[in-house]
C-alpha cells in the first residue's frame, strides 16, 4: 500500500485585497502518493503556486483540511510549519534561488547548515555529479548557465534527502533543451529512486511526461 504525501479536503486558500475576497484555491480534493510524478498544469492565475505553496507548508490554509506526509497542518502556525519543510521537503523554483556569493558546492553546504544535517562533503560533490555538474562545483552561479543554475538548484533540494520535491515553473527561465535535461533528471529520480515529484508548470512537454496531470481552472480542479 502506497503512503500519501498529500491528502486535501475541501482545501481552500482566500486572499483579501480591499473589499475582495479571491479564492485562489477553492475547494480541492486532492490526494498524491508515495513514488508519484505529478503535474499541476492551468492558466496563469488558476492557483498552481498557491496550491503548491500550501502543499510545501509555505503558506497557511484558509479552510478545509490539509495532511502533509501524514502531519495535519490546519490551522498549523509558521513554526509548525517549518518543522514539517525542513528536512522533508525539497523546493525547486523558477528563478533557481542560489546564493549569488557561493559556489555551487557552497549552495549545498548551505542547506544542510540550515537544515542542520552534518554530511560528507563528498556526498554533495556526488549529488553535483549526478546531475551532470562534476566539473561545475566550484563555480558561481553567474559563472553557471540557466540550466546548470537549475541542477545546482536540484542537487541543493535533494541534499537533505527530502520525501518530495516541489517544483514551480521549475523551466520556467529555460530553453527547450535545458528544459528538456531538467525533465530528464525528473524522470530518473522519479523511476529509479521512486522519488514522489509535484511540478506546477506551463511547459507541455514537462507536465505531459509527468505520470498524472492535474488541471486547475480559477483555483478548482478540472480534471486529475
Ligand atoms: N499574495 C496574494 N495576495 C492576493 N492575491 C494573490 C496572492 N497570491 C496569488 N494571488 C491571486 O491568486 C490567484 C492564483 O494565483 P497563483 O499565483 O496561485 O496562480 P498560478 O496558477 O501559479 O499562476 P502563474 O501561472 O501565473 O504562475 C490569482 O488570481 C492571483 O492574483
Ligand atoms: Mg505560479
Amino acid at each position: 500500500m502506497s503512503k500519501l504525501i498529500v491528502k486535501a479536503e475541501n482545501l481552500t486558500k482566500t486572499y483579501k485585497l480591499l473589499a475582495e475576497d479571491i479564492k485562489a484555491v477553492n475547494n480541492i480534493d486532492l490526494e498524491i502518493s508515495s513514488g508519484e510524478f505529478v503535474s499541476i498544469m492551468g492558466p496563469s492565475g488558476s492557483g498552481k503556486t498557491t496550491l503548491l505553496d500550501m502543499i510545501g507548508c509555505l503558506d497557511s490554509i484558509t479552510s478545509g483540511r490539509l495532511e502533509i506526509l501524514g502531519n495535519d497542518v490546519s490551522g498549523k502556525k509558521e513554526s509548525k510549519l517549518v518543522k514539517i519543510r525542513r528536512g522533508n521537503i525539497g523546493f525547486i523554483f523558477q528563478d533557481f534561488s542560489l546564493v549569488p556569493s557561493l559556489t555551487a558546492l557552497e549552495n549545498i553546504q548551505l542547506t544542510l547548515h540550515f537544515a542542520a544535517v552534518k554530511q560528507e562533503t563528498q556526498k554533495s560533490i556526488d549529488l553535483l555529479k549526478r546531475v551532470g555538474l562534476g566539473h561545475r562545483i566550484n563555480h558561481l552561479p553567474r559563472q553557471l548557465s540557466g540550466g546548470e543554475k537549475q541542477r545546482v538548484a536540484i542537487a541543493r533540494a535533494l541534499a537533505t534527502e527530502p520525501k518530495f520535491l516541489l517544483a514551480d515553473e521549475p523551466t520556467g527561465h529555460l530553453d527547450t533543451e535545458n528544459s528538456q535535461e531538467i525533465l530528464n533528471i525528473f524522470k530518473q529520480l522519479n523511476q529509479e529512486k521512486g522519488l514522489t515529484i509535484i511540478v506546477a508548470t506551463h511547459d507541455a512537454e514537462l507536465g505531459s511526461q509527468a505520470g498524472r496531470i492535474i488541471y486547475l481552472k480559477d483555483g478548482k480542479i478540472v480534471s486529475k
